[in-house]
């Protein structure tokens, strides 16, 4: 029998049972390498960042049953989400990277160059004062996007992914963006939960760490053709 879930924003109070769910249903993910304390740090800095989408479907019980996070705006959130918390997401990261040599070594080749221009930003910016927000001109379609989805494996076909993957673009209107997108690794059978939402595939990427996933786009403005559309910020 389905049990009714409703969705309602993520809180900080939510942080270690989200974070943990996210490293139980998405355990095949880098970022779930980091070790426990870095994602709960990642899940404290993505909630707490302007222009986030984070959301948690929950049942009648208050119990967690999924998680969504995404962002009306990829690189003010996310350049937001490394100024406040870069430092402590960087040392918990270095802390579990030390006591584990073959995350070190992976991280070192798959984005250790991106990761210290990551932390010259940081040191520069710290040094200058200077804002590294998003663009004060508004150029091209506005794109948001959804970066994690995920439910409690006894819970999933119940119609949470469901209703979190509505409430995000419901945010995503609220916030008049022309539409949404997402990738998602090119094996996963997410795509079949994507495509039933709606979800129309615009190609494969390959993400600046060099994996490879599809992208997916979700038209929000009514009568854009489809084809349109910039890149979406990439894991
Ligand atoms: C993918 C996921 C979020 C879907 O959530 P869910 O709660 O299980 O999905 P729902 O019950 O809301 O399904 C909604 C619809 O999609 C369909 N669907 C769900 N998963 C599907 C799949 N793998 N293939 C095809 N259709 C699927 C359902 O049958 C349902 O269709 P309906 O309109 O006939 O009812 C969930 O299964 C999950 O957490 N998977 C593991 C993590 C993951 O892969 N996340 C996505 C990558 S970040």
């Amino acid at each position: 029998m389905t049990e009714p879930v409703r969705v309602r924003p993520l809180t900080r109070t939510d942080v270690a049972v989200a974070a943990a769910l996210h490293a139980r249903v998405l355990d095949m993910e880098f970022l779930v390498r980091y070790g426990p304390a870095f994602m709960r740090a990642y899940y404290r800095a993505w909630i707490e960042a302007p222009d986030a989408i984070s959301l948690a479907a929950v049942d009648e019980q208050g119990e967690l049953v999924g998680t969504l996070l995404g962002a009306t705006d990829t690189t003010s959130h996310m350049n937001a989400m490394v100024r406040r918390s870069g430092w402590r997401l960087a040392s918990r990261l270095a802390l579990y990277a030390a006591g584990h040599p073959a995350l070190a070594k992976d991280l070192i080749i798959t984005r250790g160059r991106r990761y210290l221009r990551g932390v010259a930003r940081l040191v520069t910016s710290r040094r200058h004062g200077a804002a590294t927000g998003g663009s004060t001109v508004e150029r091209g379609p506005r794109i948001g996007e959804i970066t994690h989805v995920l439910v409690r494996p006894e819970r999933q076909g119940l119609g949470a992914g469901r209703v979190l993957v509505l409430a995000a673009l419901e945010q995503g209107r609220e916030a008049q963006l022309d539409e949404m997108v997402l990738v998602t690794p090119p094996d996963q059978d997410a795509r079949g939960f994507y495509e039933r939402l709606g979800w129309i595939a615009d190609g494969d990427v390959t993400s600046r760490s060099g994996e490879d996933f599809v992208r997916y786009r979700y038209l929000l403005r009514r009568g854009d053709p489809p084809g349109g559309g910039g890149p979406p910020g990439l894991r």
